[in-house]
């Protein structure tokens, strides 16, 4: 296809390549981080995921030696052949990642005959294995190789051997492990080898394919039906590093307002003032601490976005000034499609401005959504997004304290928006096929920028839709889950894939969100859903309502505990978040990424970590009241027990129903707060440092929990030593921040394995 090399040019720290029928750039962009451009349709990148320029000053050299060019920064280098086959090595010359030379041969094909019978019963059936897209590239595999990441996929940690498509979707079905598409699309995936680790960043928002060894053992592929080859060869020496080095070019979560870590409820069908004040009172008549109530679509006009319905909420700022003395914020949800009525002024401007998506023959396209006959504000326009962000006033002078994006990949209701739907991408005309995948994006995008002009506070944004970088602007949820065994357990890897995804606030609707849940699923899922950072009970209407109390004293106190778990742990949350936003490691993490070389954990779908310090074992199975949980090297204690552990090992652990089996890594200081019913109850609350045994350290992070102020240095920042659980030297490494009016120290002891 590109034939041979035929020579290069270099210009500053981009390499031209003019092979005989295709021109090839490679830009090194930091020591481990390698552009691989090819322009097939446009010539520049047109990154929605990257903002600004990421080109580090790198010196690197390039050689060319009997077999190819060789390009090598201090840590990577690239041997560049004809016909643009790549071979990526580490700076000792491990082979870490070749450009896949062989025919393409899929492991299994079906005979002819039978696909008429399979097809008779109404099996899906793909003749050819082997998928060849416009843009693609295929790469080797080796046999140890597992692939993580890829965002929002169902389905197993390790996505070896399996195949999936980015292309947002809204599927209603109970979510399956075979699915190859839901909600969001990040196109980033990292090799864990037997020897070496390294990611990929594959920059293009058209629908895409990934094949990781389902099609051949011996390779995998990623491709696309349109855009350019564009991806980002990303070699560290470890998977932190490879994290880091994705959201350095994607974006880091920005830092969450305090409260948003706390607990919500949320239902759709909550649909009258009346409803709203009365499970707040519920909330604390039972004392389930609770930081926000979600205004599902119920609270707007017949559908219709930047309205409220006066006849079920007779005066909706007073409710929602009546549940903030209660600690109690709202969140309301809203979806982008705008109902087609006259004289309604989001349509109606809209309209006036040419601010919707258009079909090819330049009418205003209309699908339909909640509100029937809908129009799709073009959000990749930057006017569109100043418009929508500026509305966003209607919802902040009622009191309102974030903002939940829905139905943005768009979904749509009178069948899929067509390839050809004309929208833009900042002020180059386009369709629907490049910018399907990034319209939750933008949406997102102009709502966080939205949020933060009109309130200069922290904007709490929650996205369906996303697409690699969506980080920076909202955290996200994994959709319309069900009351269903399979996807608590689901959740788990779900969770993880997100994280090494770079988008590290994420959460599942706890209890599930469609079909009826059960006193047990409720106690298990909580236990599970109360290390998500984002921590929220939702559910549909015509399921059963599931609200902690419903399901009996049990359940409820169950409930109760690990609510109040997650509030006295919230300083070690707000800890993480502000590692995210350093480092881009996740709150929620596989085994693997910390214990990368242990092959125990590299299929680990049932146990994760949170932060370094604390790995939860959930029992996820119904009936189920012990389980095996394996523990990492290293010395563990049970969180609630204190009993030690050696770590590189299994053991059978209780785990009744009010037990979720939980571990600190010894030398592990704690921070944690005292209980409130919700962030702020207590207005400046004491620090609570449980130093537990063993040796090690701990930066600790506060500042205002609110606003920007951190950024220009109003935090401080203590490093806490912890010596064997005993003693402890507590150091600022910044001061620019109030200090707390007391810190209590918890030694904990250990105790001895009955
Ligand atoms: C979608 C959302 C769900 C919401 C419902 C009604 O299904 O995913 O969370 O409750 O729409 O707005």
């Amino acid at each position: 296809m590109f034939g041979k090399l035929l020579n290069h040019t270099t210009d500053g720290q981009t390499v031209t390549l003019h092979y005989e029928k295709q021109t090839a750039y490679l830009h090194v962009l930091t020591d481990t981080i390698i552009n691989v451009f090819v322009p097939f349709h446009t010539k520049e990148h047109l990154s929605k995921a990257i903002e600004g320029g990421k080109e580090q000053p790198v010196s690197f050299t390039l050689q060319q030696d009997q077999e190819s060019l060789v390009l090598s920064t201090p840590a990577l280098s690239c041997r560049i052949h004809d016909d643009f086959k790549l071979d990526f090595h580490d700076k000792d010359g491990n082979l870490l990642c070749a450009d896949y030379r062989g025919r393409r041969i899929p492991r299994f094909t079906l005979q002819e005959s039978l696909v008429e019978l399979s097809r008779k019963e109404g099996h899906e059936v793909n003749l050819s294995d082997t998928v060849d897209h416009p843009v693609q590239c295929v790469k080797t595999l080796d046999e140890g190789d597992c692939i993580y990441g890829l965002g929002d996929k169902t389905g197993v940690l390790n996505k070896r051997y399996y195949e999936y498509e980015n292309w947002n979707s809204d599927i209603p079905d109970p979510h399956e492990d075979c699915f190859k598409s839901l909600y969001k699309s990040i196109p980033f995936f990292i090799i864990l080898k037997e020897k070496g680790i390294y990611g990929i960043f594959y920059d293009n928002t058209f629908r895409s394919y990934f094949n990781f060894g389902k099609e051949n053992n011996s390779y995998y592929s990623f491709g696309s039906t349109d855009g350019n080859l564009d991806y980002y060869f990303i070699g560290g020496s470890s998977m932190p590093e490879i994290l880091t080095d994705y959201t350095y070019l994607t974006g880091r979560m920005p830092l969450p307002q305090k409260w948003a870590l706390g607990y919500h409820q949320s239902r759709w069908g909550y649909d009258s003032e009346e409803t709203f004040r009365g499970i707040a009172k519920k909330l604390q008549e039972h004392r389930i601490p609770c930081d926000a109530i979600h205004f599902d679509i119920d609270y707007m006009e017949r559908y219709k976005v930047f309205t409220w319905d006066k006849t079920r909420f007779a005066d909706a700022k007073t409710l929602l000034s009546d549940l903030k003395k209660q600690g109690i914020k709202a969140v309301t949800i809203i979806d982008p499609g705008v109902k087609v009525e006259k004289d309604y002024p989001m349509y109606e401007e809209g309209i006036s401005n040419g601010y919707f998506v258009k079909t090819p023959q330049g009418d205003t396209y209309v699908n339909a959504v909640w509100p029937g006959d809908a129009v799709f504000p073009d959000f990749g326009r930057p006017e569109v997004r100043s418009w929508w962000g500026e509305h966003l006033r209607f919802y902040t002078e009622l009191g309102v304290s974030g903002v939940w994006n829905d139905m943005n990949e768009p979904a749509s209701f009178n069948g899929p928006l067509p390839d050809d739907v004309v929208f833009t991408d900042e002020d180059r005309t386009t369709t629907h096929a490049e910018m399907h995948n990034v319209y939750g994006h933008n949406m997102a995008k102009a709502t966080y920028e939205g949020w933060k002009n009109l309130t200069g506070k922290r904007p709490f944004v929650i996205t369906r839709a996303c697409y690699s970088g969506s980080q920076k602007y909202a955290t996200a949820w994994t959709g319309d889950n069900q009351s269903l065994w399979t996807h608590l357990r689901m959740a788990i890897p779900q969770q993880c894939n997100l994280g090494l995804s770079g988008m590290p606030f994420i959460g599942t609707d706890i209890g599930g969100f469609g079909a009826d849940t059960t006193p047990e699923l409720m106690a298990r899922w909580i236990q599970t859903g109360c290390f998500s950072p984002l921590f929220r009970n939702h559910c549909a209407i015509g399921s059963m309502n599931q609200e902690p109390w419903l399901f009996g004293e049990e359940v409820l106190s169950i409930y109760r505990k690990y609510v109040e778990l997650r509030y006295s742990l919230l300083p070690y949350f707000y800890d993480l978040c502000r590692v995210c936003e350093q480092t881009g490691l996740p709150v929620i993490r596989p085994l693997v990424l910390h214990y990368e070389n242990d092959r125990n954990v590299r299929n680990m779908n049932d146990e994760f970590l949170i932060g370094e310090s604390l790995l939860a074992a959930p029992v996820v199975d119904q009936g189920v009241t012990r389980r095996l949980v394996y523990l990492p090297e290293g010395v563990w204690y049970d969180y609630w027990t204190h009993e030690e552990y050696q770590g590189g090992q299994y053991y059978p652990v209780d785990a009744p129903l009010d037990v979720c089996p939980l571990f600190v890594k010894a030398g592990s200081v704690l921070p944690k707060a005292p209980a409130q019913m919700y962030v702020g109850q207590i207005p400046d609350p004491e620090l609570i440092l449980e130093l537990w045994p063993g040796t090690g350290s701990y930066v600790h992070y506060r500042d205002n929990g609110e606003d920007f102020s951190y950024r220009d240095g109003a935090y401080n920042e203590y490093l806490i030593e912890n010596r064997d659980g005993q003693e402890a030297g507590i150091r600022k490494l910044h001061e620019g921040y109030t200090d707390y009016p007391d810190i209590k120290m918890v030694y904990i002891s250990r105790k001895k394995r009955a």
